[in-house]
């Protein structure tokens, strides 16, 4: 990232409140409400998404929607000794109250309008601001500088009408941007989780590139925590996620037709997938995270709706996934196409995970899937040095692949799970999977069949 100090410019936003909230209110709109029930894992990808519904984005370049433009900064805002550009023509109040949005659109406009800005939102501070998408494209380098707590209104009765009950903080179109700080990310989720319909993410890069996200804690999302799509690489570091187990779907990172992500030295606890990786992901490098309680890593699910979907080249490493209904885990669809292959899972290890090992091609959310007979194809998959203990409730290995394209190439190499409580050994379970064991494992695997499968030969549904 390019940082030339004579440009660095910072937006400290506190102590002054400059908003009138009686200009909104000529823009509120008719009350939004949502009807459908959403899914435990990603909606499938449909582009442009709601961005497009949202009443109010601007669609100009550099510009965080609002109901009118911010005014641009003015000299008297920089202090050129300290590189901080002083804030009263943002003011925000940042006593966890005041609606402090306008002060942060401001900020966004002139900070996209500038090399290397800083915004910064200083500790000792509490901001609360509404649903707002900060739109770039932006000049490059821009830091989004968290110190304090950053929060939403809180719960339904507190969210604004005129915005889409979809998401909270959207960064969209945002080349080389970084959001760091060491501050916290509070998404105030409690009184959403019991609702049908919440905040879907509380953080989501949408059509973004060359993003860092760093050193940050974010806390009780609705929904999702972080959700990027569109996205292109990608660099997550030093994240902590924290959610009540019980919190229903708060996915900690769940990315999906992104690619070049790497996600390091993080630890989420939540109620749902620590990291989950959606359609249309590729290049993707995860290591040293530490879940759980969570639903542990996950690849999809893929191939809902008939969706082709194509997921390559995962890496998943030196990680520790404790106390989650699943470890590593490949769950797709019946009726899906497309393929998950190039998947590496190596030197996890498993405390108490109830599925420490899982491919599920029968993904269902309801009891009454249908049968069908095209699937997402599962192959080339590796899972190396998985040591550690399961849940005696289900087996500690389980591959249940479709019926009628099998799952090939599954290696197993350094596999050792052992019951965490007593001693009863459940046999893996195999369903139309094919793999070789490159050492013996514990407990022992029978059930994979050995080679390849005819159809693979002239079949092209796993093409991607
Ligand atoms: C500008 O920043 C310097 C260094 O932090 C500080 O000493 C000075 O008081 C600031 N000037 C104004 C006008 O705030
Ligand atoms: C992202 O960074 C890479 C490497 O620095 C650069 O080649 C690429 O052009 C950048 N992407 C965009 C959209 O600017
Ligand atoms: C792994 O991540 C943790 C933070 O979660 C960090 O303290 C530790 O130093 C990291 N380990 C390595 C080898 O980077
Ligand atoms: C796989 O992804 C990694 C990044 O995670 C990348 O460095 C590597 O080049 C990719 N491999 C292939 C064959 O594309
Ligand atoms: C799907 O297939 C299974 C196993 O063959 C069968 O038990 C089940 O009844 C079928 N379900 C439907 C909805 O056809
Ligand atoms: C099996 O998967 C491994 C690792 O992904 C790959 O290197 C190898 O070529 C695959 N073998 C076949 C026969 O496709």
């Amino acid at each position: 990232m390019e940082n030339s100090p004579t440009s660095l410019f910072a937006f400290a936003v506190f102590f002054f409140f400059i908003c009138t909230q009686a200009r909104w209110n000529h823009h509120a709109k008719h009350k939004r409400t949502c009807t459908h029930e959403i899914p435990s894992i990603s909606e499938p990808p449909s582009l442009p998404p709601e961005i497009a519904n949202q009443p109010d984005v601007a669609n100009q370049p550099g510009s965080a929607s609002q109901p009118e433009p911010g005014n641009p900064p003015d000299d008297r805002n920089f202090n050129s000794s300290s590189g901080i550009f002083e804030e009263r023509k943002f003011g925000a109040v940042g006593d966890g109250t005041t609606d402090d949005t306008e002060a942060y659109r401001m900020a966004w406009d002139a900070a996209c309008q500038t090399n290397s800005a800083i915004i910064h939102i200083p500790s000792g501070f509490k901001f609360m601001i509404q649903p707002t998408i900060f739109t770039g494209p932006c000049h490059v380098g821009l830091v989004f500088r968290v110190e304090g707590i950053l929060m939403p209104p809180d719960g339904p009765d507190s969210w604004p009408q005129k915005y889409s009950k979809r998401q909270w903080l959207v960064f969209y179109k945002v080349n080389e941007m970084s959001l760091q700080g060491g501050g916290v990310i509070d998404g105030r989720g409690q009184k959403w989780w019991d609702l049908p319909c919440k905040p879907q993410k509380a953080v989501r890069f949408f059509m973004s590139s060359n993003l860092t996200v760093q050193a940050l804690r974010i806390k009780n999302s609705p929904q999702f925590h972080f959700r990027f799509d569109g996205c292109r690489n990608v660099h997550l570091e030093s994240i902590h996620i924290t959610a009540p187990a019980l919190s229903p779907n708060t996915d900690g990172i769940h990315i999906e037709n992104t690619n070049g992500v790497g996600i390091y030295n993080s630890v989420i606890s939540n109620g749902d997938d620590c990291v989950s990786i959606g359609s249309g992901c590729y290049d993707v490098d995860i290591r040293n995270i530490t879940c759980g309680p969570s639903h542990g890593i996950s690849i999809g699910s893929l191939g809902n709706h008939n969706s082709r979907a194509c997921v390559s080249n995962i890496t998943v490493k030196d990680s520790l996934i404790r106390v989650s209904n699943n470890g590593v885990r490949i769950k797709t669809w019946q009726g899906g196409s497309g393929a998950a292959s190039g998947i590496i899972f190596s030197n996890i290890h498993m405390d108490n995970v109830r599925n420490p090992i899982i491919i599920d091609q029968f993904y269902c959310l309801s009891k009454d899937c249908s049968n069908q007979t095209s699937a997402v194809f599962v192959s080339d998959i590796i899972y190396e040095n998985i040591k550690g203990t399961y849940d005696v409730r289900s087996p500690p290995m389980h591959f249940a692949c479709s019926d009628s394209i099998p799952c090939t190439n599954l290696t197993l190499s350094d596999v050792e799970l052992l019951p965490a409580q007593g001693y009863l050994v459940l046999d893996p379970y195999c369903w139309n999977a094919y793999g070789e064991l490159q050492t013996l494992t514990i407990p022992p695997v029978s059930c994979l069949m050995e080679g390849a499968p005819r159809f693979l030969l002239d079949n092209d549904m796993g093409y991607c």
